[in-house]
């Protein structure tokens, strides 16, 4: 590691997560147990310990990890302890010390409820690499949940099956695991007991989440929805992210009759080419995929349809991808991510021939962007004149206003109201990225 040298113990420390939003749910939980060891929470500039919560889904997200290391080994007020964890800790492992000596801590995403015997280790110059999946699961082990924001995420199942070619996650996480629906009950409890309105159900696989009730049924992830929906205090239910293939008819159904459950639905498809999805490994093809987004839409006809597009596998072509415009020409996305795809060593796809050159991947993203863009834009200006409830989550830049969310998922201005307030607002005016709404006379319930 990078010394040997005891140190006194950091007393405040700052978590920075990149990627997903598991990176921050789990930022959060590690947040929450520093907190309980004594530490306090401080600014990168200042705090004792800067704990790196990295992503390493693609090549730029896990490199942005040691450009950080190299400000913080050289930061004005003084090197602090540097923790690595998350995915690329996963990945990399004793290798990051060797790679970057400032290094002092690295911890794996299902070994994080270990961290305060790490940091003890590393401030007694002891080496602190810990990337272990133990069976015993990091949750039983972290302190209970405190909440405090109006919007809250909470962590259902883990790690993914699927193995997609070209796909890190199978590998930095582990295998699927679904946390017991007594763990995620009392969870979802003490969030909303702290404040909560809204939880995001978060998962690899959120939607192949299996488990027993209380009872000893066995349920899937609608029924612990509709458990979650009689939850008094909870208003918002979402999750995320899913796969086309556990897409299972009670979830399907569960859009259509379960009110706290918000019209927003993130399926990637990733590809709109069958001979690609194919050898993605992905076990759907295009049709399969626009008959569920039928069948959802049959259910919740004005749900809005997210999604993750990949472009220049390795061997895609101009009419595959030509597949994928059309197949998000007959999605109609209120939003969606899209990425250049990225080798990543020890995925199947990294070694495959005809990887597609830079310059190619770099029309053809642009090209999909601008159809999502317009998608996106589309969609938010069709809500102008409408009127939804807005979840207020926090200040937004002018005096006064506030920034919430739409059942859509979309962010919204408006002017007034209290964080954790869930009012009624007309949509006035849409933008690519957020929509104005004015409050209603009367506050949503
Ligand atoms: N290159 C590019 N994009 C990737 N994703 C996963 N692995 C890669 C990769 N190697 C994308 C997929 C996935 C999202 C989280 O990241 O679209 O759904
Ligand atoms: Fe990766 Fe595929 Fe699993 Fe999603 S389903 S996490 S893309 S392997």
């Amino acid at each position: 590691m990078a010394r040997a040298m005891a140190r006194p113990a950091p007393k405040s420390f700052h978590v920075k997560s990149f990627g997903c939003q598991m990176n921050v749910y789990d930022g959060a939980r590690m947040a929450e147990l520093m907190q309980a060891q004594g530490m306090v929470e401080a600014g990168a500039d200042t705090a004792d310990l800067v704990l790196l919560n990295t992503c390493h889904i693609r090549e730029k997200a896990a490199e942005k990890v040691y450009s950080d290391i190299g400000r913080l080994a050289k930061r004005a007020s003084g090197k602090p302890m540097i923790a690595v964890a998350g995915c690329v800790a996963q990945a990399e492992g004793a290798e990051i010390p060797k790679r970057a000596r400032a290094v002092d801590l690295v911890v794996g995403p299902q070994a994080y409820h270990r961290l305060p015997g790490l940091i003890a280790d590393a401030a007694a110059g002891r080496p602190a690499v810990d990337t272990d999946m133990p069976v015993l699961s990091k949750f039983d082990a972290l302190p209970g949940r405190s909440g405090g924001s109006p919007s809250a995420f909470l962590t259902v199942q883990e790690g993914c099956d699927k193995f997609c070619t070209y796909c890190v996650v199978p590998y930095t996480r582990g295998a699927e695991v679904s946390r017991p629906w007594a763990a995620v009950m009392d969870e979802a409890r003490a969030l909303v007991d702290g404040g909560a309105r809204e939880l995001t159900l978060l998962g690899q696989n959120v939607n192949a989440w299996t488990g027993e009730d209380e009872a000893g049924r066995p349920q899937g992830l609608d029924g612990l929805i509709r458990a979650l929906d009689r939850l008094p205090g909870l208003a918002r239910i979402r999750y995320m992210t899913s796969h086309p293939n556990d897409m299972a008819d009670g979830l399907i159904a569960a859009h259509g009759d379960v009110e706290s459950l918000m019209p927003f639905l993130h399926l990637p498809v990733q590809s709109g080419s069958d001979r690609i999805l194919r050898a993605m490994n992905r076990a759907h093809d295009v049709a399969s995929y626009l008959r569920l987004i039928d069948r959802v839409r049959a259910v919740r006809p004005d749900i809005a349809v997210s999604g993750d597009y990949i472009v220049g596998f390795p061997g895609e072509t101009d009419a595959d991808f030509e597949g994928t415009m059309d197949a998000v020409r007959a999605v109609g996305h209120a939003m969606a991510y899209s990425f250049k795809y990225s080798p990543r060593t020890g995925t199947p796809a990294a070694t495959m021939a005809d990887q597609i050159a830079p310059e190619v991947m770099d029309e053809r993203l642009q090209r999909l962007q601008a159809l999502l863009g317009a998608q996106q834009l589309a969609f938010n200006r069709a809500t102008i004149g409408r009127t939804c409830d807005v979840l207020i989550e926090r200040a937004g830049k002018l005096p006064g206003q506030k920034l919430g969310k739409s059942p859509w998922l979309q962010s919204v201005l408006i002017d007034g109201g209290e964080i954790g307030d869930l009012v009624e607002v007309e949509v006035v005016a849409a933008g690519p990225q957020s929509m104005h709404g004015q409050r209603a006379q009367r506050a949503a319930a």
